[in-house]
């Protein structure tokens, strides 16, 4: 069972990949229902599939775990997780790790791929070039050629990961400056001469947190469940939508 999120595409890749070559099914955390009570085969593997977010796992990820549960012992099932991220992941495993505890699990093996950089939100942070989307997208398929027999093996142990200079500092330090004040949809708007209402900004938010939809222009909930994952931004057709100024001049990726 491998439970995954994506924004972008990145990690739904990942998961697809992971899920045919174990036979086991690939769960959108999006998609499942909270609180529910999972069966797990005899020596059915555990996969958690997600984007580094701020040098951690990402806020919805950790909220899923919370509600997360197994029918029976975890103990004796191999678990593992499988990130994507531009550039360096810092402590993502810690953290992963730290919430998985009340479950009585622990992962056995990680590894990350470095993929295309979705993080449009900050100054200088851009999408990649399309060389290095290639780049990047050639090696993760590489890479992921030789982690895959070691997952379908269950091998223990911690395949590269690109952990950063200073993992403390980007996981604890940034990354809870970056949860306490980077998420927030406060600074998006759309640009009403270029927006089409097509409600595809609207259907892939994974948070549900854009009213509009088919033939509606979109606004944001300002709710506080947004993760700033630009799901919207990536997805629209016609670069109507911006993050403030942040964005403007800025690239669009997702997945193809
Ligand atoms: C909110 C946000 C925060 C991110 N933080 C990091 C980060 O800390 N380190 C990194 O290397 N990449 C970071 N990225 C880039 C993504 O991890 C990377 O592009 C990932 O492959 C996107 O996966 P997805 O397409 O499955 O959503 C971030 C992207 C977003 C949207």
């Amino acid at each position: 069972m491998i439970f995954y999120f994506s924004a972008t595409g990145n990690s739904r890749w990942l998961a697809k990949e992971l899920g045919q070559a174990t036979q086991e099914e690939i769960i959108s955390i999006c998609d499942a229902p909270m609180f529910h009570c999972y069966t797990l085969k005899d020596d059915e593997r555990i996969g958690f599939v997600f984007p580094v977010h701020g040098w951690r796992p990402p806020k919805i990820m950790l909220d899923f775990i919370a509600t997360l549960s197994f029918k029976g012992d975890t103990d004796t099932h191999y678990c593992y997780t499988a990130m994507t991220a531009g550039d360096d992941i810092g402590r993502s495993v810690d953290y992963l790790n730290g919430s998985l505890g009340r479950l009585g699990l622990h992962t056995h093996a990680a590894f990350s791929l470095k993929m295309p950089n979705t993080y449009v939100g900050l100054p200088l942070m851009n999408t990649d070039k399309p060389q290095i989307v290639q780049a990047k997208k050639q090696e993760s398929e590489k890479l992921l050629r030789q982690y895959i027999p070691r997952i379908q093996n269950c091998e223990n142990g911690i395949t590269p990961i690109h952990k950063s200079h200073w993992p403390r500092i980007n996981s604890d330090i940034l990354g809870n400056l970056f949860v306490k004040r980077l998420l927030t949809d406060k600074p998006f708007s759309v640009d009403e001469s270029r927006c089409v209402k097509c409600g595809i900004c609207a259907d892939v938010c994974p948070t549900d947190n854009i009213k509009g939809g088919l033939g509606f222009q979109p606004t944001w909930l300002h709710a506080d469940k947004c993760i700033t994952c630009f799901a919207c931004y990536h997805y629209c057709p016609h670069h109507a939508i911006e993050y403030g100024s942040k964005t403007r001049h800025k690239g669009q990726y997702h997945y193809k």
